[in-house]
């Protein structure tokens, strides 16, 4: 795999895991995740090339390639791990562009290796990369690599796609290191996000920055031109409908209800994450309970928590308080053998997690920020039977789309009390007209369209000259 690409995607994490098999001996399998599921088929019609971290740290690895795939594996040292990955992207950006709901780590050691790694991700995408390739950088890990990349080759096309929300001027003005990050972008030819408003938040930005030479949706950097737009990223409708078209699913799905009693089920699939309200959600379900509003049996909450990013202390803090306040919900209102909260913290096959939106008759997505928020439109897509509701943080780039969804402001608990409990009375009649419309955009919009149309405009010939009169 010595010979250059015409298209390189570059990301923080390479799109496969490890798996160790039977005989200790380990392999690779495609992680799962919607990232991958959308530009895995590109970079095979394009015979692509993948520049990622291996998510190990001190690890040198050789190109190799796996489903399908070239990847070039970019190592990380342990510090590296710590002060790029768990600290900078993490510690600092992550809170930073999710509103501040935690107080971001502003450390200039953090910084540093910040930088150094995103010079480390150019260089290799520089190497691997043919005369006149389109990169595609992705999110906040990397946000560096666009001008870096410029440098190295300035004959690449660069695209760079944020996953994650992009704060207003006000937030990011905190950052100490806010004018590289923007010049870091603006090495791109397109900047992609979730939103409109995050685009024109950046475009603020780099109108501050550049001195005002920025007209509707085009930034003038010396002689460039740089877009920035919104493209708002999808599911794989038909791999969902697939799953919960396979009869095992389905039969899992009815074993689901069944263990469960009867109740009504209630669900939450999430990373456990500080963005993501779950702990409003517990607190606003486990009222229902005390206000008498719902019986022990009639309906429980099945929250799925995906352990993330454990070596951060914020997500440390976070497991603790979650965890102890499921304990007192269920101290509290349940009754022997019968939980209102099911608590699990794992991570599911795609078949499970099909079977469990396929079981929920109210599926609770309340991040208090989030780009997107793909487990709202999964539910929406696995749900071809019209059935079940979503209740829908208004804070969720998925709420601009999914405007049928029972919309909420997760801060208000009263509101998540009614909107649960209005959501989980809602007549079949009315989930089915619901739930149709949400199809309908979802089904329209998938994740092939979201990367097709990215790629399209990042390809297209400009000839824009930067406005000399300004
Ligand atoms: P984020 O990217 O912040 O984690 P999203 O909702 O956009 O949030 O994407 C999460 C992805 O991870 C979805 O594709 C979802 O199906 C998957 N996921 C979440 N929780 C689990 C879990 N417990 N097991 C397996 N996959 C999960
Ligand atoms: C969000 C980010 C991704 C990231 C994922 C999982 O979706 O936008 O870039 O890969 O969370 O987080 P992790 O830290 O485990 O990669």
């Amino acid at each position: 795999m010595t010979d250059r690409s015409e298209f390189v995607v570059v990301a923080n994490r390479l799109p496969v895991d490890r798996v160790n098999g039977e005989d200790g001996r380990p392999s690779w399998r495609r992680s799962p995740g919607g990232l991958v599921t959308a530009i895995a088929p590109v970079m095979r019609s394009r015979e692509g090339v993948w520049v990622g971290w291996s998510g190990a740290a001190d690890e040198e690895l050789e190109p190799f390639q796996a489903d399908g795939m070239d990847l070039v594996p970019v190592p990380l040292s342990a510090l590296e791990v710590e002060r790029y990955y768990e600290g900078f992207s993490n510690s600092t950006l992550w809170p930073l562009y999710h509103d501040v709901i935690a107080p971001p780590v502003y450390e200039r050691k953090l910084w540093e290796v910040y930088v150094r790694v995103n010079r480390r991700f150019a260089e290799t995408a520089a190497e691997v990369a043919a005369d006149g390739a389109v990169v595609w950088v992705q999110d906040y890990h990397l946000q560096l690599v666009p001008a870096m990349l410029r440098e190295l080759r300035p004959d690449l096309k660069i695209g760079f796609f944020l996953h994650i929300p992009f704060p207003p001027l006000e937030l990011f003005w905190q950052l100490p290191w806010r004018r590289q990050i923007i010049e870091g972008l603006l090495g791109a030819d397109l900047v992609g996000f979730q939103r409109p408003g995050a685009a024109s938040n950046f475009l603020r930005l780099a109108r501050r920055l550049l001195d005002g030479r920025t007209s509707g949706q085009l930034a003038f950097v010396g002689d460039r031109v740089v877009r920035a737009a919104a493209f708002p990223i999808s599911v794989d409708v038909r791999e969902l409908e697939r799953l919960v078209n396979d009869p095992a699913v389905r039969r899992r799905a009815e074993e689901i209800r069944a263990d469960l009693g009867g109740a009504k089920i209630l669900l939450g699939v999430d990373r456990l994450d500080y963005t993501k309200g779950i702990a409003q959600r517990l607190q606003a379900f486990g009222e229902l309970f005390r206000d008498g509003d719902l019986k022990p049996g009639e309906a429980t909450f099945v929250q799925i928590a995906t352990p993330s990013r454990e070596r951060v202390a914020e997500y440390r803090r976070l497991r603790d308080a979650i965890e102890q306040q499921v304990g007192r919900i269920n101290g509290q209102h349940s009754e022997l053998g019968v939980p209102v909260i099911h608590y699990l913290h794992t991570s599911y096959s795609r078949d499970e997690l099909a079977a469990l939106y396929l079981a929920a008759d109210v599926m609770v997505v309340t991040p208090l920020r989030d780009g997107m928020n793909l487990v709202a439109k999964e539910y929406v897509a696995c749900r071809a039977d019209h059935r079940g509701a979503l209740v829908l943080s208004e804070f969720a780039g998925a709420a601009d789309e999914l405007k049928r969804a029972y919309l909420v402001n997760p801060y208000d608990i009263n509101g998540l009390k009614s909107t649960m409990l209005q959501a989980l009375r809602a007549e079949p009649a009315e989930q089915a007209r619901r739930m149709r419309q949400m199809r309908r955009r979802v089904i329209e919009h998938d994740v092939d369209r979201w990367a097709r149309e990215f790629l399209t405009v990042l390809e297209e010939p400009r000839h824009l000259d930067p406005p000399s009169a300004r």
